[in-house]
């Protein structure tokens, strides 16, 4: 039984239109007036209107029908109620209030990156010409939405739900798990559940094709909105992929990345790997390898998170 796909989401923010444009100028398509897509995948991202920002809906697969029965006893042993009807098993996240959406079937796979030529010492495979990043100045297009990472007080509740309810598979942890990256593809991360002064957003991830393109992206967007910097670009330790922070116009950060650890083994992840502490005695594994050693404050205590509260708790959420 398995959880395989993490489909798309669904954003709520107050003015959708602005977040929609931001995504058409940096090469996402228009798939209906409120899903945007990439060339690979159509429904990458909905932006639907909310009084608040916050993440509205996650969309998953697994393998058979048979999983969808497995994952509403799982999640019926931990209270949470589900509806299956046909092939799509339906759910509230307990502590955040979106709803998870799960669905047999899988993702579209995704054609490969057109290589780019790096020249290496030794190695010349880009010869006689100019960095490809040099001579086509704007990026290839995003690829997907490939990670959520959610912040909440209950932090502990929220993991129990996608570990033992819906069933992510646990990569690394970080201060004794209470930073859990988990997974259902073979990216070391399609979700961080991690502490927070509410239960929010804490950004969402758009894999682009390499170090060049989250570059060129980052660059494009503070050309157009300076203050939409939050930290980058930088490696991570925990997923080692390259990245670069940036708020969207709703002001939700989001991630430009690349390059992230493919875990395709679980048994030799989990033997050689996984660590569950990784700041404890198996650390220390910070923020970065490279880039900004720590992110600056905002970067998990964000400057609407009081506003955030007070809409949730207008709402009966917690
Ligand atoms: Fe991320």
């Amino acid at each position: 039984m398995a959880l395989n796909g993490f489909l798309d989401i669904e954003l709520a923010v107050p003015n959708p239109a602005e977040t929609f444009e931001f995504w058409l100028r940096r090469g996402m398509t228009r798939t209906t007036s409120d899903v945007l897509g990439t060339a690979d995948r159509p429904k990458q991202i909905t932006i639907k209107e909310g009084t608040y920002r916050h993440l509205a809906s996650m969309h998953l697969s697994c393998d058979s029908e048979s999983d969808l029965a497995v994952v509403a006893k799982q999640l019926n042993d931990l209270g949470v109620a589900s509806t299956i009807a046909g092939t799509t098993l339906t759910c509230l996240d307990p502590v955040f209030g979106h709803s998870v959406v799960i669905d047999v079937g899988s993702p579209h796979a995704l054609t490969p990156s057109q290589q780019r030529a790096f020249n290496g010492p030794g190695e010349q495979t880009r010869s006689n010409a100019r960095a490809d990043a040099v001579v086509n100045q704007t990026p290839p297009p995003p690829r997907r939405v490939g990670h959520v990472v959610l912040a909440t007080p209950h932090f502990m509740e929220s993991i129990d739900f996608y570990v033992k309810g819906l069933g992510f598979k646990v990569s690394d942890g970080m201060f004794k798990g209470m930073l859990t990256f988990m997974r259902i593809e073979s990216d070391h991360h399609n979700l961080l559940i991690q502490p927070g002064p509410t239960s929010y957003l804490n950004h969402y991830a758009i894999e682009v094709d390499d170090i060049d393109a989250v570059g060129q992206f980052g660059r494009a967007v503070l050309a157009e909105s300076p203050d939409a910097d939050v930290v980058g670009m930088g490696r991570h330790n925990l997923g080692s992929n390259v990245f670069w922070y940036l708020r969207d116009p709703a002001g939700n950060m989001f991630e430009f990345f690349s390059d992230m650890d493919q875990i395709v083994d679980d048994e030799e992840w989990d033997r050689v790997h996984r660590r569950d502490d990784w700041d404890g005695a198996d650390g220390p594994a910070g923020f970065s390898v490279w880039g900004p050693k720590d992110p600056p404050p905002a970067f998990i205590n964000p400057p609407d998170a009081p506003a955030i509260a007070a809409a949730r708790e207008a709402l009966g959420l917690r």
